[in-house]
């Protein structure tokens, strides 16, 4: 695969203008600063038109990535989520796992509506399968952690994980050898084993093993390519290029409020590892926040709201999972965990959502600071779990509907000494700005 199959595409013709200071040879970055479902998918389906080449760099299908365009919509869990823009090339990079059943079912859906996707879609040979047993392992370990659960999305995503890390796990690459079926049904025989030391914990896999090799078998369509030399070979060629991040920087495995994690490294230093890019080519890096903090499933959460402003976030923002359903916590903004998430990203450009979930707030509150005891904490303590009081600082709601603005100078006073704020604690502009789910409902400074 080399730089003619993206002109064999019609890739060689360009999009509408940049959205960004595009640095020549570089790969720009989007990931979440938060605990996830900041609103990834909606900024890389309006950035798309500036790139050639969408690639996902971690994560797998835990992911839920939703995108909005007119009365039309669609939640992305594998696929990059520049898909619906035409002209663009999709990789599933090879930090990324994938379960070969909801990827073909998301590419099937994706197809009603956008058509064949077989040449504008390729997949890393290095990216690893979830294994139908994967997902009863996650399943099984989740049940017997009892009180102490992650809340896991039980995908497979932290067991495919372990054989990656294990060097036991089997690759897309491997699907195109004759062994293919001897090595599934080895590794299969060793997740039953440690199913084993699970008792009571029931199964069966016969149904969803079926869907899963043939869903195997129709992914072969696609090109499972060497995606470090093609990514390389683009960015050498000057085709730009945008690495999509899945989850948050709150929950990467090293930086984040470990253990109610995920099993991938979520942050920049995540899209090398997960596409094979050299630090020093990563270009920009798109750091996106709620104007607010949710998070679902377990694990501390200094802000979060118990009471009704909480339950006003969770409603006016329709705060509840794009991949599971289940109500997101919601919260003030944390401006401790958004510094830090900041200075190990490397942010260079913020991107604020969802701050017309809050135009009808009469206060808001942000906190600067943790109080722990008596000490008062302007980074993430490494013991988060402890009791941990937030100091807040409260600025007037804006009271207006901000969801028709395209312009920043026409957003009202308070809402520009909010961002204003933001900008001073981070240290880092806030680019865009997104008012509404629909693609067309931003403002980019
Ligand atoms: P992701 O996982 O980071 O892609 O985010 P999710 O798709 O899981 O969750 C973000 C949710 O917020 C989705 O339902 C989006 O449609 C919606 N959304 C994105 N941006 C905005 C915005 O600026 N305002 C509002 N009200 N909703 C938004
Ligand atoms: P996107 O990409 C929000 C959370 C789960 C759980 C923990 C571990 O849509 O932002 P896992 O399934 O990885 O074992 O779950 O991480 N989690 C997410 N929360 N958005 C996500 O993805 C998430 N992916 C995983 O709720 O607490
Ligand atoms: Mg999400």
């Amino acid at each position: 695969m080399t730089f003619d199959f993206f002109l064999s595409c019609g890739l060689c013709k360009f999009g509408p203008p940049n959205l960004h200071n595009m640095e020549k040879n570089k790969i720009d970055v989007v990931l979440g600063l938060q605990w996830g479902d900041e609103g990834k998918g909606k900024v890389v389906d309006v950035l798309t038109p500036s790139y050639k080449v969408v690639a996902r760099f971690q994560g797998g299908p835990n992911a839920g990535h939703s995108l909005k365009w007119g009365d039309d919509s669609f939640v992305l869990h594998t696929v990059p989520s520049g898909i619906f823009r035409e002209n663009t090339i999709s990789i599933i990079g090879n930090g990324v796992v994938v379960d070969p059943v909801i990827l073909q079912e998301e590419i099937s859906q994706i197809e009603t509506k956008a058509g064949d996707i077989t040449e504008r879609l390729v997949i890393a040979r290095r990216a690893h399968l979830i294994l139908p047993t994967h997902r009863m392992l996650d399943a099984a370990s989740e049940a017997a952690k009892g009180k102490s659960k992650i809340g896991s999305t039980l995908k497979g995503i932290g067991p495919a994980y372990m054989d990656k890390t294990g060097r036991n796990g089997l690759r897309f690459g491997d699907v195109l050898s004759p062994s293919f079926r001897d090595k599934y049904e080895a590794l299969k025989k060793k997740h039953l084993d440690m199913l084993a030391l699970y008792p009571g914990f029931e199964f069966d896999i016969a149904e969803y093993e079926q869907k899963w090799l043939a869903a195997v078998e129709s992914l072969k369509r696609f090109k499972f390519v060497e995606s470090e030399i093609l990514v390389n070979n683009c960015l050498e060629n000057g085709l730009p290029i945008l690495a999509e991040g899945a989850q948050g920087s709150m929950l990467d495995i090293d930086f984040g409020t470990y253990p109610f994690v995920t099993s991938s490294n979520t942050m920049t230093a995540g899209a090398c590892t997960g596409l094979g890019v050299a630090p020093s080519k990563i270009g920009k890096v798109f750091g996106i926040f709620k104007a607010y903090c949710t998070r679902v499933g377990s694990g501390p959460f200094p802000t979060e709201l118990f009471d009704a402003t909480g339950e006003q976030l969770r409603q006016v923002g329709r705060e509840f999972g794009a991949t599971t359903g289940r109500p997101r916590r919601c919260g003030w903004l944390d401006m401790v965990a958004l510094r830090y998430a900041v200075m190990m990203n490397g942010v260079t450009d913020l991107i604020m959502m969802k701050s017309d979930v809050m135009n009808d707030f009469d206060t808001i509150k942000v906190a600067t600071s943790y109080k722990v005891g008596d000490r008062v904490y302007d980074h993430l303590p490494y013991g988060l779990e402890e009791e941990v009081e937030p100091v807040y600082t409260e600025f007037p709601g804006w009271k207006s509907d901000i969801c028709s603005v395209r312009r920043y100078e026409d957003f009202p006073e308070a809402f520009k000494n909010y961002v204003k704020f933001i900008e001073e604690q981070t240290g880092c502009p806030v680019r865009i700005i997104s008012v509404g789910p629909d693609r067309s409902e931003v403002v980019v400074r």
